[in-house]
């Protein structure tokens, strides 16, 4: 039987906060303010908005130990980056089950012709084989070097999220530069010497 420990029972509170927070908002905003002339719109963007800042969550979480000279924020990185996977699936299912009809022909003609959703579909590629190799069961069979190696994709898969939020967008762009910048500061982070950044003596 686990030890429960104020550590484990935090360690918990926070995944559960990661990968059942912003549903319980879509379901409480539903309730309380109900979604607007165009529901299918607005739960679309909710869950696709919630896939990309998961996906910048689980980017910070590296430098966040690092800085913060503990690893602890490590251990609920595999929450933070299968939510931002679990909301991509059900941002990508709400538009192919309400906008699509479940159409194989309309969402392949949907990936060739628009570019916002070609980029998309390269991110959700590159998200879905990440989960994959986070099974603990395949996660053993990789060597660490191997796992590590695959696990970069995280990095081109936030680039391509972000350029489908910008692509999608017709006025402002000001909501794909605001968490393009925040991928941007997060990439140059990594190049920060681990000496300067920890707190360790
Ligand atoms: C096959 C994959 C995907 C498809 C078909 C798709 C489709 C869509 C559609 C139809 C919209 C709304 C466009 C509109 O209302 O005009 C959208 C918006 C969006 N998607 Fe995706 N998407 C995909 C993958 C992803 C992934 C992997 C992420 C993030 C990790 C993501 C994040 C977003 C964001 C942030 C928005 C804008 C929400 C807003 O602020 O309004 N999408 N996507």
């Amino acid at each position: 039987m686990p030890a429960w420990t104020s550590r484990s029972i935090t360690d918990g509170a926070v995944r559960t906060v990661l990968v059942a927070g912003p549903l319980a908002g879509l379901v409480a905003t539903g309730f309380v303010e109900g979604l607007g002339a165009n529901p299918v719109e607005a739960v679309t963007r909710y869950l696709g908005r919630w896939a990309l800042r998961l996906l910048l969550v689980t980017l910070a979480l590296a430098p966040l130990a690092r800085f913060a000279g503990t690893g602890r924020p490590l251990a609920w990185r595999r929450a933070a980056g299968l939510a931002a996977f679990g909301y991509a699936c059900l941002h990508v299912a709400t538009y192919a089950v309400f906008d699509l009809g479940l159409s194989p022909a309309a969402f392949f003609d949907d990936v060739a012709k628009r570019a916002y959703i070609t980029l998309g579909a390269g991110a959700f590629l590159l998200l879905a084989g990440l989960a994959a190799t986070s099974v603990r069961a395949v996660a053993r069979r990789l060597s660490p070097g191997t796992w590590a190696a695959v696990h970069r994709a995280v990095f081109p898969a936030a680039v391509l999220a972000v350029l489908h939020h910008a692509f999608m967008l017709k006025t402002s762009l000001t909501p794909a530069l605001f968490h393009g910048g925040i991928l941007a500061l997060l990439l140059a982070l990594r190049a920060v010497p681990y000496r300067w950044s920890s707190r360790r003596t």
